[in-house]
């Protein structure tokens, strides 16, 4: 039994999608969410600023004594969770785009991938998808401008619509039976997405696994906490709250932190 909470950072406030279905399968444990908002979004930013971030992230989350840090954020994950991995010692779960599920079960053999560009460019998802590219046609589409209006409060906007729209438009017309949704920021879009896209076209995104992931390397460190209460979040972010709350539901205290 280990007491210490399970950190989780991101770029602002998507890795709270994650959060919420770490905190569903594993529900005694406490945490810390750290949203580093004022630095969003990291998808156009280059691999060094990338990794500076998450060291600056990591070591935050390590000074209030997490015991494993998720890497909430699929940018950070592909460009910075190898170095972490190698120069931290403790546990990291890192994000990965839904390819593999969405390839393997693809009747048009035809899937959309929308994610950041630093996701799409980075090394570690040219080789998944290259381990599809004989089966499945992989269309890339960068989210350009869809982080910046999640955490300006404009998820729910006809500016955020006309995006999608034109992000979406070429992947329906090249048929894709699902949509991968490779920035953790992204599952937030789906009552929009289900409304823009034909109904047929399944949407994927990471969460669920990444918690099955959080628990089964919880289990194997002997780091699983299981006092018999709730476990709580603590959410820090370096910008204004206000945006966090709207998502999470009010009841949720979130702390602005400068850092
Ligand atoms: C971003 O900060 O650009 C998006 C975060 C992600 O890739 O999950």
């Amino acid at each position: 039994m280990n007491k210490q909470p399970i950190g989780i950072f991101d770029s602002g406030v998507g890795g709270t999608s994650i959060w919420k279905e770490v905190q569903q399968l594993l529900p005694n444990e406490d945490m810390i969410y750290l949203a580093d908002s004022k630095n969003a979004p990291y998808g156009p930013k280059g691999k060094a600023a990338i990794l500076d971030l998450s060291i600056k992230n990591t070591d935050y989350l390590i000074n209030q004594g997490c015991k494993l840090i998720v890497v909430a954020c699929n940018t950070a994950t592909t460009n910075a969770i190898d170095y972490l991995r190698l120069n931290y010692n403790l546990p990291f779960i890192g994000i990965e785009p839904a390819i593999k599920p969405a390839a393997l079960h693809s009747k048009t053999h035809t899937i959309g991938i929308l994610a950041t560009k630093g996701t799409l460019s980075s090394k570690l998802f040219h080789k998944t998808s290259l381990l599809f590219a004989s089966t499945t046609n992989i269309i890339e589409q960068h989210g350009n401008g869809i982080v910046e209006l999640i955490e300006s409060g404009k998820l729910y906007s006809d500016e955020m619509k006309a995006l999608l729209s034109i992000y979406l438009k070429p992947m329906v017309e090249a048929d894709i039976d699902y949509l991968v949704l490779g920035c953790t920021h992204y599952p937030y879009l789906i009552p929009i997405l289900i409304e823009l896209l034909p109904a047929q076209i399944k949407i994927i995104d990471s969460g669920e696994a990444v918690a099955k992931q959080t628990k089964h390397v919880l289990v194997e460190n002997n780091l699983l906490n299981t006092q018999h209460r709730f476990g709580q979040t603590e959410f820090f972010t370096n910008t204004n709250p206000e945006v966090m709350k709207a998502l999470l539901g009010h009841s949720q205290r979130v702390s602005h932190l400068d850092f």
